[in-house]
């Protein structure tokens, strides 16, 4: 069963058909199904996301009320289902950077601000405050901080909700994340690394204003640091330059096209590139994720598991992690991670790769 809300109130059908992703041979099929997911009214507001004008929003006179609403919708929805649980993926648009304030630090202090329509709380926060509340998972696929913040993580804990986070890990950012680890498992130095796409769909539209974008470049960019260690390598990895950038191009609609073009410097000094031309479709990718994420949040909770689920970093390009911890980002450790946590969960052995029991 799904449920949405969205300021644009088209059904999925409409929606399915606007967005030109799937052909019509994939569409028609379910275009019933389709036409009964209408979405409720949004928690929207322009100042956190330009370039959209929907009219299925709600109305309040403070965040709280706003957020209350939520609520209600979360526990109609199940009721009007016949449901036992939920789980929330944010699928909506990259808010403009916030930066983590003390508004974000305690659950009072959070809550006073949702009173005082503070605008360091954007609708994304509202959505995880609503969700964890009602004891609902919550995972977020945006770079926005939504609920990587600790009054909403501490409030994940007393409720014993799992959440994660942030930023679908899909075209460019999942290939960094393989090709880093390998340069740093030959030991292989990184002059620079030069990274930019066209893409056409609405979120590229969004992205090309410089408030999300920064968003989204603050997500983007982390990943090498981290898989590199230039604090341990300096000689290899310590003055590499790294640029990314979006630029919106109508005519491709969401099949984007990405170029990555690596310095790479070997032995004795030999520089050597290395060069991606990614064409891929961006909710192709992304869709499955959000399918996983659902089904393993939800175990997540039927196991008893709450707060950060940091196994789910394999599906995110800004992973989140317990506070003073390096996120994960080598996709090879996060799928290991992710295949010995559903191990241990179903009380399997860890895998090892050891295999020394073939050779005694
Ligand atoms: N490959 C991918 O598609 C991919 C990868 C990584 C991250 N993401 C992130 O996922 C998100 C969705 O991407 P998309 O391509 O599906 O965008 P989209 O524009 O097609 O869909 C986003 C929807 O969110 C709605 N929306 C905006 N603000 C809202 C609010 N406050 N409440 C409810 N709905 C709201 C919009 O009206 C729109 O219908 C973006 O933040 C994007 O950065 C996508």
């Amino acid at each position: 069963m799904f449920g949405a809300w969205d300021p644009i109130p088209d059904d999925g059908y409409t929606a399915a058909k606007k967005a030109g992703v799937l052909e019509d041979r994939d569409v028609e099929p379910v275009s019933e199904f389709l036409r009964g997911i209408t979405p409720m009214p949004a928690v929207f507001e322009n100042h956190y996301v330009t370039r959209i004008h929907g009219s299925n929003v709600k109305k309040g006179k403070t965040k709280r009320e706003l957020a209350e609403q939520l609520r209600q919708d979360i526990r109609d929805f199940k009721s009007n289902n016949g449901l036992d649980r939920l789980v929330i993926v944010w699928c909506a648009k990259t808010e403009i950077f916030i930066r983590p304030g003390a508004q974000h630090q305690t659950i009072e202090k959070f809550e006073q601000a949702m009173d005082a329509n503070d605008e360091a709380i954007a609708p994304s926060m509202l959505y995880a405050w609503a969700a964890l509340m009602e004891g609902v998972p919550f995972a977020n696929g945006a770079p926005n901080l939504s609920v990587d913040a600790p009054a909403l993580q501490h409030l994940a804990l007393d409720r014993s909700v799992p959440i994660s986070g942030k930023d679908f890990k899909t075209g460019q950012t999942w290939m960094k994340t393989v090709i880093a680890p390998a340069l740093k498992a030959r030991m292989l130095g990184l002059a620079g690394w030069y990274s930019t796409n066209i893409l056409g769909n609405r979120d590229g539209e969004v992205l090309d204003d410089p408030a999300s974008f920064k968003t989204k470049e603050e997500s983007k960019l982390s990943v090498l640091h981290t898989i590199l260690q230039p604090d341990v390598y300096p000689q290899l990895y310590r003055d590499f330059c790294h640029v990314v950038r979006i630029n919106y191009y109508p005519p491709r609609g969401d099949n984007k096209e990405g170029w990555d073009n690596i310095d790479i410097v070997g032995w004795m000094n030999y520089p050597m590139q290395i060069k991606i031309n990614f064409l891929c479709r961006d909710s192709i990718l992304a869709a499955p994720i959000v399918l996983d994420l659902a089904l393993f949040s939800d175990f997540a909770q039927r196991s008893g598991m709450k707060g950060i689920q940091e196994w789910l970093s394999f599906y995110y390009k800004s992973p989140m992690a317990a506070p003073g911890l390096q996120p994960e980002h080598d996709l090879f450790i996060q799928q290991t991670k992710l295949k010995n946590t559903l191990r241990h969960i179903m009380g399997e052995e860890q895998i090892t790769h050891l295999g020394m029991e073939y050779y005694v």
